[in-house]
C-alpha cells in the first residue's frame, strides 16, 4: 500500500540542494514555513533553538564579505564544536567519504584536485547561491540533548519548505565562521552558531544537484527485539 499522507512525499523529495537559482523566495511564505516549525517537539519543551535570517542587501554583504575572509582566513574562527568526531571510525567514516564521492563525481572534480575541492568547499559561505540564509544558534549552557533538539527544528523546517516547493541545504560548514556569523548578526553573547541554512529555488539542472545520497538500510540501523 503506497503511503497517504503528504508528509511522506515531503521527506522523500527533500534532498540537500547544493545550487540554487537568484528566483527570490516570497517573505510570507518565508514568514509561515518559520510560525509552523515553531511546533516542533523538544525535550522538556525548553526550545533551545535561536535563528537568525539573512536576506536582501544584507545578505549581498554577508556574501562579498565571506569571499573575502576564506581567503584572508581560510583557517577559520577557533571552532565551537568538532563537526566531526576526531578519528571518526566506519561506518561512519565511510558514509562521510561515499557522499562526497559521490558529490565531486557530480561536480567532475577529482580526487587529485584538492585546489578545486576546496574551492567548492567555499561555495558554503556563498549559501550555493540562495537568495536567503538562516542561520540556528545555542545558548552555551545547553547540552547534547538541547543540540539534538535543534535537529527536531531544522528537519521541520527543512520539509516545510519542501512542501511549499522550496530547497535547502542545511550546512555545518557555517560553523568554521561561527564568531564571524555571530558578530555580523548581532548574536548575544551567549548563543553559539550550531549551522547555517541555504533556502531558495532549486538550480535543478546544476551539477551539483544531480546525485542523490544513499542510505544504509533500515537492518544496518535497527536492532528487533520481539522475543
Ligand atoms: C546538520 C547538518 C549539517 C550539514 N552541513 C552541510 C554543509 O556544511 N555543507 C553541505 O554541503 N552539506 C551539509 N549537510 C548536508 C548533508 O551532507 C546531507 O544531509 C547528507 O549527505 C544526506 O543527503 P541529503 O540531505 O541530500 O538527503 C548537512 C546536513 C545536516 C543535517
Amino acid at each position: 500500500m503506497s503511503p497517504v499522507h503528504p508528509v511522506y512525499s515531503a521527506v522523500a523529495a527533500r534532498r540537500s540542494c547544493r545550487a540554487f537559482s537568484s528566483d527570490p523566495v516570497d517573505a510570507g511564505l518565508i514568514d509561515r514555513v518559520l510560525e509552523a516549525a515553531l511546533r516542533a517537539p523538544s525535550g522538556g519543551n525548553l526550545q533551545p533553538w535561536h535563528f537568525a535570517l539573512v536576506t536582501g542587501s544584507a545578505l549581498d554583504r554577508l556574501k562579498a564579505g565571506m569571499a573575502q575572509t576564506v581567503q584572508d582566513r581560510p583557517q577559520g574562527d577557533t571552532p565551537d564544536y568538532d563537526i566531526y568526531p576526531p578519528g571518526l571510525v566506519d561506518p561512519y567514516r565511510q558514509r562521510r567519504f561515499e557522499v562526497g564521492e559521490d558529490l565531486y563525481g557530480a561536480l567532475g572534480i577529482s580526487r587529485d584536485n584538492k585546489i578545486g575541492r576546496l574551492m567548492w568547499l567555499t561555495q558554503n559561505f556563498q549559501f550555493f547561491g540562495a537568495p536567503v540564509g538562516l542561520f540556528c544558534f545555542v545558548d552555551k549552557r545547553m547540552g547534547r540533548p538541547q543540540w539534538s533538539d535543534l535537529g527536531m527544528i531544522l528537519q521541520t523546517i527543512m520539509l516545510l519548505f519542501e512542501a511549499e516547493g522550496v530547497a535547502t541545504c542545511a550546512q555545518e560548514a557555517w560553523s568554521r565562521y561561527g564568531r564571524t556569523v555571530h558578530d555580523f548578526v548581532g548574536a548575544p553573547d551567549e548563543h553559539i552558531l550550531f549551522c547555517g541554512m541555504a533556502i531558495g529555488y532549486s538550480d535543478d539542472a546544476a551539477p551539483a544537484n544531480q546525485f542523490r545520497s544513499r542510505r544504509a538500510p533500515l537492518s544496518d540501523v535497527l536492532t528487533r527485539i520481539d522475543d
